[in-house]
């Protein structure tokens, strides 16, 4: 399975923050935001991994990752996307480079306390179609939203405002080569976005999408709260990511 992270887009929310760097740049505690997507990869044995970035100081990336030394990886991919025209999109940028494999995507501002490694080996075993991870949250209304019915994924509501459960599907996607066939029918939102939230209901309308809920915390990094808040979960749990946070970080 190949890896994907998606690292572009202008970070609009965290403005003036992102006025003159990328998102992904910005600290989470004592480490560039970007580094824990690549990790939660590596950690689950995907090392050839793709970075699409873009907006500003997209050479940055390059300064700072290089080859993925630091990750134990021998080597990274870099992709570059223009403009802001949604997750989905950016996703599009990366069809050569999966080559027909199975992809795990990655968004670069999601921030996990546990592993992926069981969900990418199911979804490995699972051969096709696509698998979402959800976790159980506060604010479910910030987030892509599922339907469900009992173990049944019925539709992902995106940005919801009466979400119909309080889960959310977090930043982390699984998808075989069809995703690329899927994108090429979308058409944008009315933010004028592809959503990667129309590719997943499209593998759910097929009967192709499986679901796990993710264990360990989870955050995105986007906002100015969702950033400090990531930042106190990792800073409580530096060296010890794979144990829960105490129940004032926990949602
Ligand atoms: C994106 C997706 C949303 C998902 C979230 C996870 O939202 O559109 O479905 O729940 O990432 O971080 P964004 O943060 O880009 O608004």
């Amino acid at each position: 399975m190949k890896g994907v992270v998606l690292a572009g887009g202008l970070g609009s929310r965290l403005y003036p923050l992102t006025k003159i760097t990328n998102k992904h740049l910005l600290p989470i505690y004592d480490k560039p935001m970007i580094y824990y997507p690549i990790q939660t990869l590596v950690d689950a044995g995907i090392d050839d991994i793709m970075i699409v970035t873009g907006g500003n100081s997209a050479g940055d990336f390059l300064k700072l990752l290089g080859n993925g030394k630091e990750f134990g990886l021998k080597h990274l991919n870099y992709t570059y996307q223009e403009g802001n025209r949604g997750i989905a999109y950016a996703l599009s940028l990366v069809e050569h480079f999966a080559a027909g494999e199975l992809i795990c995507v990655i968004l670069g501002d999601n921030i996990l306390g546990g592993s992926i490694k069981s969900a990418a080996d199911a979804f490995s075993k699972q051969g096709k179609g696509a698998k979402l991870l959800l976790k159980k949250v506060h604010d479910p209304h910030r987030f892509g939203v599922p339907r469900l019915d009992g173990n049944k994924i019925l539709k992902v509501d995106e940005k919801p405002a009466n979400p119909d459960s309080n889960f959310a599907a977090i930043g982390v996607y699984f998808y075989d080569s069809k995703v690329f066939e899927i994108i090429k029918g979308l058409s944008p939102s009315e933010r004028g976005e592809l959503e990667i939230t129309d590719v997943n209901n499209h593998y759910i309308e097929q009967g192709e999408m499986t679901w796990d809920e993710l264990e360990g915390w989870w955050s995105d990094a986007g906002t100015v709260d969702s950033l400090l808040y990531a930042t106190n979960l990792v800073s409580r749990t530096a060296g010890k990511k794979s144990e829960m946070v105490p129940d004032e970080f926990s949602s």
